[in-house]
């Protein structure tokens, strides 16, 4: 980190979270909070809170949370130390320049490092392609119809013919041969030495959400193959927890996303004004990238491209989205390949029309299925509404299923009566008619054995941060060791020192971490939903609860350490003592 914590420290203390979102968000007071629609991702009725008395904010829909700091760095796409610098500008605070000495740089982590050699290779592909010798680059885009601002605005750029110009060009900026291997953009062997991994080729850089270049994907023009070569995943490149276009997408404020399949399909949707759209990375669509799609959007809209392998890549797609809670759609291209295809010939009037018909996604389903069947023959048509049936079982709530139900059979023509009475049958043998809740609003409903251990931890945090005079029932049972995730372990470590002295400063506890996505996760832990409990002995049953929750995880945890951790005994013959008396114990609250 590039200033001192008592600085930063400093610079938050004065900068006053409602003040702060105020000048971004409309919010509103209501209790002891302050609530408004959350900027982060698409929803009609508030769940965005900002607690004064916490100095933090938390998005109850999409989990979006922080302190002052993280709130900055999401809403303008900024890093930490950019968030520190903007805040301390509006507090009137100088913030010395020396902190970004030699010193602070050596430190820098690996993954800075090769951020930093990304980003030089992106502006150097770029002055390529503007270069006398990158003309055939710049032809070909223009060739597809690209304009010079969309160009600009992807960062798009070109390799040479030769095969080592970026390796000296990144070593006479003082980058090692090390760094620039691992960062996928040469290789070593023993004839040629360093070379090129990208050589004539027109490059398309992958940015993450905050706009930082984490690899390159390069495109030959004219047949060869590979059509596309991509950089390997690195430290900073996640292929499966990235998607291209997402660092312009998530401040579309759509109440969609248009996820297709390669990058000139989102570039050219992005010209069209449909600035919602993102491709995966070459790689098939993943639960993680479902995941970082549910924070901004509920629905997803497929535009992947018409042939054979599109409809299968689709139907995985709509699997994966059911999964996480999305809704998924359909839209349909033909007769064009894919969305660049479909842009050129019919414009975006057209292509606003397809997403305005785009296919409920199970709908989508049945009619990819219908086409095994021949609804010509008796019995052939018997097995697609067997078929038909077995699927609408996958809904779990009633009135969904019901109304599916309701929808198919009119479709296809099948009493609704006999549709209903198959699929209850079908539901019966295989026990999925149980109306389970779906998931809703991210929060998966499902269980899931992790989570369980999990949900105590963070029960426990959040209520020590709102009645922190809690801290004194349970310190004789509970110590930090007794959170077995990582990130709870070092926030109980900070979070009982401070209960501890009785300085409570959870907003602070979150600046002890630079990432997003860190912060995100313990500005979660703080604001945990409790459950409303009106009487004191409800409340301190459920703390009761909690504390034995937590403890009987952790002696779990340690009992299955035993015979490799040396600690972990006198964790265990603890634990079970702890239990034990926890058990006799009424912990009362006031
Ligand atoms: P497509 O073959 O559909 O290409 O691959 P495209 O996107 O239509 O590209 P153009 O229009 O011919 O230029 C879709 C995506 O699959 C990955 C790329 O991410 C591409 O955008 N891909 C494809 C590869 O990684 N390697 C390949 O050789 C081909
Ligand atoms: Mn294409």
């Amino acid at each position: 980190m590039y200033y001192p914590d008592e600085l930063v420290e400093e610079v938050r203390m004065k900068s006053d979270i409602v003040d702060v979102i105020s000048g971004y968000v409309k919010i509103q007071k209501k209790g002891s909070s302050y609530f408004g629609l959350c900027p982060f991702h698409n929803e009609k009725s508030p769940s965005f809170s900002v607690s004064p008395g916490k100095q933090m904010y938390y998005c109850f829909g999409c989990g979006a949370g922080g302190n002052v700091f993280t709130f900055v760095m999401e809403y303008e796409n900024y890093s930490f130390p950019e968030a520190v610098k903007l805040l301390a500008d509006r507090a009137g605070i100088n913030l010395p320049e020396a902190e970004y000495n030699e010193e602070a740089r050596r430190k820098e982590s690996q993954r800075a490092r090769l951020l930093e050699v990304n980003k030089e290779a992106a502006k150097y592909f770029f002055y390529q392609l503007r270069s006398e010798r990158g003309q055939a680059g710049y032809q070909y885009l223009r060739k597809r119809q690209l304009t010079d601002e969309t160009i600009r605005k992807f960062g798009l750029g070109f390799s040479n013919v030769t095969s080592d110009d970026l390796v000296k060009y990144l070593k006479s900026k003082g980058y090692e041969d090390k760094l620039i291997q691992e960062a996928g953009l040469a290789s070593f062997d023993e004839k040629y030495g360093m070379h090129d991994k990208f050589w004539n080729r027109v490059m398309f850089p992958i940015q993450d959400i905050n706009h930082r270049v984490i690899g390159f994907g390069g495109r030959v023009m004219g047949d060869a193959k590979p059509k596309y070569l991509n950089s390997p995943e690195t430290m900073i490149f996640d292929k499966s927890r990235n998607l291209y276009g997402l660092n312009f997408a998530r401040t579309a404020r759509t109440n969609n996303i248009i996820l297709c399949e390669g990058y000139m399909d989102v570039i050219a949707m992005h010209q069209a004004g449909f600035t919602q759209a993102v491709a995966s990375l070459g790689t098939a669509f993943t639960p993680g990238q479902a995941n970082l799609l549910r924070r901004y959007v509920s629905e997803v809209i497929l535009a992947y491209d018409s042939d054979g392998a599109g409809v299968t890549a689709a139907l995985r797609a709509i699997g994966i989205l059911k999964e996480v809670g999305l809704t998924g759609k359909v839209l349909n291209l033909e007769p064009y390949k894919d969305p660049d295809e479909f842009m050129k010939n019919l414009g975006r009037e057209a292509f606003e029309e397809r997403i305005r018909q785009a296919e409920n996604s199970f709908f989508f389903e049945l009619r990819m299925l219908q086409r095994d069947f021949d609804l010509n023959d008796p019995e052939s048509k018997t097995r697609f509404h067997r078929e038909i049936a077995k699927k609408l079982c996958g809904f779990s709530e009633e009135v969904e299923r019901e109304n599916y139900i309701e929808a198919v059979a009119e479709k296809y023509h099948i009493g609704f009566e006999n549709l209903r009475n198959l699929v209850l049958s079908y539901a019966a043998q295989t026990g999925l008619a149980v109306p389970a809740s779906r998931p809703k609003s991210g929060i998966q409903s499902r269980p899931d054995p992790e989570e369980n251990k999990r949900k105590p931890q963070k029960l426990l945090l959040t209520w020590l941060v709102e009645e922190p005079a809690a801290y004194q029932k349970i310190k004789k049972y509970i110590s930090p060791s007794d959170f077995t995730e990582d990130l709870y372990k070092k926030v109980a470590e900070k979070l009982f020192e401070e209960l501890e002295e009785g300085t409570l400063n959870p907003a602070a506890i979150i600046s002890l971490f630079s990432d997003e996505e860190e912060q995100r996760k313990v500005a979660g832990l703080f604001n945990t939903k409790l459950q409303e409990l009106s009487t004191k002995a409800e409340q301190e049953k459920a703390f009761h609860d909690i504390v034995v929750a937590v403890k009987r995880n952790s002696l779990d945890y340690f009992s299955r350490q035993l015979g490799t951790d040396v600690s972990a005994l006198n964790q265990v013959i603890e634990g079970k003592k702890a239990l034990e008396e926890l058990s006799k114990t009424h912990i009362s609250l006031n």
